[in-house]
């Protein structure tokens, strides 16, 4: 055995002595050519995961008296990457001095995608959704971020039939789900209940009846709470409406409208007590919080080598002040979820909005923040990386 243990280590060394005469000898006999420069692993990456995009918008026009459809292309003539219906896109834009970014569902599907097409709808409410609403034209240009979230249907964790209730524009995502079942991109049955107060704001109904006729797993069932009109509900989409179509004991819920929709639709399902995975809510950006009179602290922001104060008002995130300065802070779902502006505390006292706290123990423990739910107590130090 001993004898053995000795052999092998002479022969290793005698290895070891040839290697560099060794590997002179292959590269000398290897061939003269160069190295690939690209990856076919890489290069479905970079489709895949593009990160931020330039687009310009190549069509808009107004659905409702409150929403805008835009449509929009890459800059570079590329594809846009597949994703899952139902998920978002983060559209980036200068307006006056600030440089803000806001998260709109893909309206289009996946297929539409890879044709070079992507559409979001926005609703006119709040200061860039406003802005996209009047003053955006056909030509402009802006930033987008590759889709992303987790709102959309997951094989293994939901049911075979979903349950997916809109309100107003948050008819968005299910447009793209339900493109997406008729292409066949998504297996699933879909049920919509679509309310809106009058038909007048049921964006995108001729669309839907299209898709609906051309599958017998698509049903939409519109609801109006204002006026009455044919082959519509009246009223609100209430637990015992939805049953009449569905066992709700049997399906898993999507939701995206109003906190006042979830709210409704949370008491309604209350008594079936069903699993916290059955039901589903697209979030939605985290908003000013309710102050008095607020007061406005000094965030200081290390960016890279560069260190800007700016002024931050307590009712308002610290993501906010970094846009309203120009800064170019990354961001976006805007809801505490992706973690994608996570960024390093230094100092001051701050406050995460109500169950927005979306970061791992980790980032707690090692002193980590999402600026886009964080609101400012007092003077405020931060580190946060470059968006691009
Ligand atoms: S932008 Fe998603 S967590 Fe802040």
């Amino acid at each position: 055995m001993k004898f053995r243990k000795q052999l092998f280590g002479f022969m290793d060394m005698l290895r070891f002595k040839k290697m560099v005469p060794t590997r002179r000898r292959m590269l000398a006999e290897g061939p003269n050519t160069p190295l690939p420069q690209e990856y076919r692993t890489n290069v479905l990456a970079q489709k895949l995961h593009p990160g931020y995009m330039q687009v310009e918008l190549m069509a808009a026009r107004s659905l409702t008296p409150t929403i805008r459809e835009l449509t929009f292309r890459r800059l570079d003539s590329q594809e846009f990457p597949f994703f899952r219906a139902g998920q978002y896109a983060s559209l980036q834009m200068r307006i006056g001095d600030s440089l803000v970014s806001r998260p709109y569902s893909i309206v289009s599907t996946p297929r539409q995608a890879l044709e070079g097409k992507l559409v979001l709808a926005v609703e006119k409410a709040g200061f860039v959704s406003s802005y996209l609403h009047e003053t955006a034209k056909v030509g402009d240009r802006f930033v987008m971020t590759e889709p992303s979230g987790e709102f959309h249907y997951e094989t293994l964790r939901d049911r075979s039939h979903i349950v997916c209730i809109a309100g107003g524009s948050g008819i968005t995502p299910f447009l793209s789900m339900a493109g997406s079942l008729v292409d066949g991109d998504e297996d699933y049955t879909m049920t919509l209940f679509y309310g809106a107060r009058t038909a007048a704001q049921l964006a995108y109904k001729q669309e839907l009846d299209d898709l609906a006729a051309q599958s017998d797993k698509l049903k939409v069932v519109y609801v109006l709470s204002d006026e009455e009109q044919p082959r519509c509900g009246t009223g609100f989409v209430s637990a015992q409406l939805m049953g009449k179509y569905v066992d709700l004991t049997q399906v898993t819920f999507f939701l995206c409208g109003p906190q006042a929709m979830y709210n409704f639709i949370e008491k309604e399902l209350a008594p079936l007590a069903l699993p916290k995975k059955a039901v589903h809510h697209d979030a939605a950006c985290c908003g000013n919080l309710s102050v008095g009179t607020p007061k406005t602290f000094q965030l200081t922001v290390h960016m890279r080598d560069q260190v800007y104060v700016v002024p931050a008002r307590e009712d308002e995130t610290l993501l906010t002040a970094m846009e309203r300065a120009g800064l170019n802070a990354p961001n976006k779902c805007r809801a505490g979820g992706c973690g994608f502006c996570h960024s390093k505390w230094i100092s001051g006292q701050h406050r995460v909005a109500e169950g927005r706290d979306g970061r791992r123990a980790a980032d707690i423990k090692f002193g980590f923040i999402h600026p886009c739910v964080t609101y400012p107590m007092e003077d405020m130090e931060i580190d946060v990386p470059v968006a691009y």
